[in-house]
C-alpha cells in the first residue's frame, strides 16, 4: 500500500478496488459511510490525474460526480459516491438493466453538463478532422462501463474517472459505452438497449469512426 494511502486512512479499513492498464491502484478508504477513494497512479502518469482533478471540480457544479477531497502528486482522494460500478459482480448476470443505467446515465450527464461554461478541449484519444458533430455535449471521455456507478434499484447513481472529460460530439462518448458492453457482458449485443435508454438511434459511421479513434486506427478524414 503506498504510504500516502497509509497515511489517508489512519486506522480506517483499507481495500485495493480496482487496477488500471497503467498499473495505477485505487483504494477503498473507510466505511461503510463515509467511505472515500484513493487513486494513486505511478509517476510517469501522475498528471492525468492533475487533470482528473480540475474536471472532477468542475462538473461537480451540474453532476453526480466524486467531490474531490484531497490530492498531491499521483494520488487522488475523493468521497465516496453511493454505487458500485456497472461490471461490479452484482449486475454481471443483469446485462440489460446495466445497458439501461449506463445510456440512461449518459444522457443525464450530457444534458447537465454545459457545453457553453466548459473550459475543457475534446477527450485527448478524440483529435482533429471529426465527422460534422452530430450534437456537441461535454463528454464523459471514458465512457466504459466500470466508469458508470449504480443504484441497488439499477439506475444510474452517478460517473467516476473524468480525467478526459471535454467538448465533442455526443457520439465519442455513445461509440466507446456500447463497445465496452461487448467488452464487459459478452454474451449478447446491448446496444440496442443503451442507446434506446439514452434516447437515440445508431449512427453506425459515427460510432465506427469513434471507436477507430479510440482503438487509435487509421481513419478516413472527416
Ligand atoms: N468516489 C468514488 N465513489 C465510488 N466509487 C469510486 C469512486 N472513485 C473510484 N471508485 C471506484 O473505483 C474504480 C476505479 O476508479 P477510476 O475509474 O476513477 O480509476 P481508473 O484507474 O482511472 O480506471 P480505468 O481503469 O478506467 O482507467 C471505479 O470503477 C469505481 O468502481
Ligand atoms: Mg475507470
Amino acid at each position: 500500500m503506498p504510504r500516502v494511502v497509509a497515511e489517508i486512512a489512519g486506522n480506517r479499513p483499507v481495500s485495493a478496488v480496482w487496477v488500471n492498464e497503467l498499473g495505477g491502484v485505487t483504494f477503498r478508504v473507510g466505511g461503510p459511510a463515509p467511505a472515500e477513494y484513493v487513486k494513486t497512479y505511478p509517476d510517469a502518469e501522475a498528471h492525468l490525474l492533475d487533470d482528473e482533478v480540475v474536471r472532477l471540480r468542475w462538473a461537480h457544479r451540474y453532476a453526480t460526480v466524486p467531490e474531490v477531497l484531497d490530492n498531491g502528486p499521483g494520488w487522488l482522494r475523493t468521497a465516496a459516491l453511493p454505487g458500485r460500478s456497472a461490471v461490479d459482480p452484482r449486475w454481471a448476470g443483469r446485462p440489460e438493466t446495466a445497458a439501461r443505467a449506463i445510456g440512461a446515465g449518459l444522457r443525464r450527464l450530457h444534458d447537465a453538463l454545459p457545453v457553453a461554461d466548459c473550459p475543457f478541449g475534446p477527450p485527448s484519444w478524440v483529435g482533429e478532422r471529426t465527422p460534422a458533430p452530430d450534437l456537441l455535449v461535454v463528454c464523459h471521455g471514458d465512457a466504459c462501463a466500470p466508469n458508470t456507478l449504480m443504484a441497488d434499484d439499477g439506475s444510474c447513481a452517478g460517473h467516476v474517472d473524468l480525467g478526459d472529460l471535454g467538448v465533442a460530439d455526443r457520439w465519442a462518448d455513445l461509440a466507446i459505452a456500447t463497445m465496452s458492453l461487448d467488452w464487459n457482458f459478452p454474451e449478447g449485443r446491448w446496444e440496442t438497449v443503451l442507446l434506446d435508454a439514452y434516447g437515440v438511434r445508431a449512427d453506425p459511421e459515427r460510432i465506427a469512426f469513434y471507436r477507430r479513434r479510440w482503438n487509435d486506427e487509421p481513419t478516413p478524414p472527416g
